[in-house]
């Protein structure tokens, strides 16, 4: 069973406790504001790292200041590369029915697994993607060994949750495949704070530091919560690839 996402009822009492108290350091890598970066960004330098392409991110006034934490890259993977993918992931979920949790979970309409052995012309592109997990994330940081493949039907859709922190780490980076889709991020204590993301087929994004803690993350069906810059953007399957960084004091299965 998989577990990467929480409800936001179950984060709340963490989140009370960890962001209570005064933050006065500054940090390299984010710009200087009043906003204090979540603790566990505070643990590791950051690289500067390249954040994509703007014109795939839209913000309101109030949440631009956290657009230096995501960050969409387009044409990361090959037609080519997408579809030996592809066919690596029709044959591992070949059998798996969609899931619909009839309102009680975080994401509709889906079949996912956690593949950490890929073949044929697959690893370098996996490779790749966990590669930029961790130069987002600093000196040190390491990403899980698996990587979280989430096929979304049609009629699919992920509602707004946060990684729960037990099972990742500072940074998620995600890639998208078959057909474009919006991400919508929304800040947990202030909705006036929203970022929308434009994911087409073959980029990649990248979330990690506020975004990644203070910020839920959604995947709309088609209509008006879908829209990109006032256009509606429509989605059918998509399916994403997602590699995560490892918790903090993260201990893989074989050590205990
Ligand atoms: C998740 C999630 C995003 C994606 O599985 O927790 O948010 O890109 N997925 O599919
Ligand atoms: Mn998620």
């Amino acid at each position: 069973r998989i577990v990467y996402r929480a409800t936001l009822k179950q984060l709340s009492g963490l989140y009370q406790k960890k962001l209570t108290g005064a933050c006065s350091q500054t940090h390299p890598g984010f710009p200087s504001s009043s906003v204090c970066p979540s603790p566990s960004s505070l643990l590791t330098p950051r690289r500067p790292f390249s954040l994509g392409d703007p014109a795939l991110l839209e913000a309101s006034v109030t949440a631009e200041i956290d657009c230096g934490d995501v960050g969409v890259l387009p044409g990361f993977v090959t037609e080519d590369e997408s579809e030996s993918l592809l066919v690596e992931i029709r044959r591992t979920l070949r059998g798996k029915r969609y899931l619909y949790n009839h309102w009680d979970g975080a994401i509709e309409g889906y079949r996912e697994t956690e593949k950490p052995v890929w073949g044929e012309a697959n690893p370098p592109v996996i490779h790749r993607l966990k590669q930029v997990a961790e130069d987002a994330g600093g000196e040190d940081v390491r990403a899980l060994d698996e990587v979280h493949v989430l096929d979304l039907a049609n009629d699919g859709f992920i509602r707004p949750h946060i990684d729960s922190i037990k099972f990742c780490g500072d940074v998620i980076a995600g890639l998208s495949l078959v057909s474009e889709c919006v991400m919508v991020f929304q800040h947990e204590d202030d909705s006036t704070k929203w970022i929308r993301a434009l994911l087409p087929p073959l980029s990649i994004y990248i979330m990690r530091g506020r975004v990644r803690h203070n910020y839920t993350h959604a995947v709309p069906l088609t209509g008006e919560e879908s829209g990109f810059k006032g256009q509606t953007v429509s989605r059918e399957q998509r399916v994403s690839v997602i590699s995560r960084t490892r918790p903090p004091q993260h201990h893989n299965h074989t050590s205990h």
